[in-house]
């Protein structure tokens, strides 16, 4: 029997991603999104990938009257939760607009699903929940704390997760916390497409390869690391898509939960990153030394031991493959707007 998922955020860089590796595994999938930080072209290019009409819902995890329509039209098996703000300097900004739409969207959503008998969901978490004084490699074990409001968010989401699952046993909840998510899908047709100037590191990048900005700002190379620069446990996106499809299998098929790290537990530094891009686009990337931007971590990266004992998942792709698919899609990106 064919298994039934919802799929929230559905058509945001890693919700596409993941509906890809889901439709792929053979699941049938129904994306829901309000396209408030998506393209609105995704789902025709995830067609054109898939070669499959796409089911899509336009709607927002807030509305309880719009879910309980979607619940009832649709005998859904299980729910895959992106739909959810992710930018941690906005959030420091709009703090009180993260908390409704982040911690609002998982009640609401979870209260639907309740009233539906839908018991299974994966929730997207975030390796925010570590803090930044975490024992590298960080393990799930460690003590959780914040850094910002969007990390607070995911904290407080977890924790709603945890009381949820003490009052009522029906609920299986794969709780996966992402490190640094990067790159895009081997087709060159979806990919991650921020609006405006990245605050992220190889977005930013990207751009710089592709002539649209200058040269990047590297946040500090005065941290204790081996060239001073921040280190991150990046991972490809397709290899987080891949983390979605064993987590939900395993939600189908041990009938519990889990709460794990989706990380390659190997570190690279902002001056790595810069030097396997240039590799990987034959551009030159400029940069400038910066100064230390604040509530940045000097090192993060995952002990993924327990994905992989858990879930089975380990990481397939390094940094040179996120780096050189990151370019294949941006490039293309561009050809098209040429065009
Ligand atoms: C990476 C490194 C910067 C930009 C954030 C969120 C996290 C997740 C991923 C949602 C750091 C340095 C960056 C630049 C730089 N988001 N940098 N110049 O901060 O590790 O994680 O995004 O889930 O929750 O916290 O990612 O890409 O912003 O920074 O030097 O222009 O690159 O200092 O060392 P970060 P990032």
């Amino acid at each position: 029997m064919t298994q039934r998922i919802l799929l929230t955020g559905g058509a945001g860089y890693i919700g596409s991603h993941t509906y890809a590796a889901l439709v792929e595994a053979g699941y049938e999938v129904v994306i829901l999104d309000n396209f408030s930080n998506s393209a609105r072209d995704v789902p025709d290019r995830l067609e054109l990938l898939l070669d499959r009409k796409i089911k899509v819902i336009e709607g927002d995890v807030l509305d309880r009257a719009m879910l309980d329509r979607v619940f009832a039209k649709h005998d859904f098996d299980a729910v895959v939760h992106f739909a959810a703000s992710k930018a941690v300097g906005e959030s420091v900004k709009e703090p009180l607009a993260y908390m409704q739409n982040n911690i609002g969207g998982l009640v609401t959503l979870m209260q639907a699903m309740q009233a539906a008998g839908v018991f299974r969901l994966v929730f997207s978490s975030s390796a925010s929940v570590y803090g930044n004084n975490a024992q590298l490699p960080i393990a799930e074990t460690a003590e959780r704390s914040y850094g910002n409001p969007y990390g607070h968010t995911k904290l407080v989401c977890e924790q709603i997760i945890e009381q949820t699952l003490a009052s009522d046993p029906r609920w299986a909840v794969g709780v996966l916390r992402y490190f640094n998510p990067v790159g895009a899908h081997p087709s060159g047709l979806i990919g991650e497409d921020p609006a405006g100037v990245p605050d992220n590191l190889m977005p930013y990048i990207a751009k710089v390869a592709g002539g649209e900005l200058p040269c990047i700002s590297i946040f500090g190379d005065d941290y204790p690391t081996p060239d001073g620069t921040g280190v991150r446990d990046y991972i490809h996106v397709c290899d987080l898509a891949d983390g979605h499809v064993l987590s939900l299998r395993s939600l189908f098929h041990e009938g519990k939960g889990h709460v794990v790290n989706l990380g390659t537990g190997r570190g690279y530094s902002v001056l790595e990153v810069i030097s396997a891009y240039a590799q990987a686009s034959g551009r030159d990337i400029p940069y400038l030394v910066a100064p230390r931007r604040p509530g940045d971590a000097a090192a993060t990266y995952a002990n993924p031991a327990l994905a992989k004992e858990m879930l089975g998942f380990s990481a397939r792709f390094d940094l040179g493959d996120m780096c050189r698919s990151s370019w294949e899609w941006v490039s293309t990106q561009a050809q098209s707007a040429d065009a």
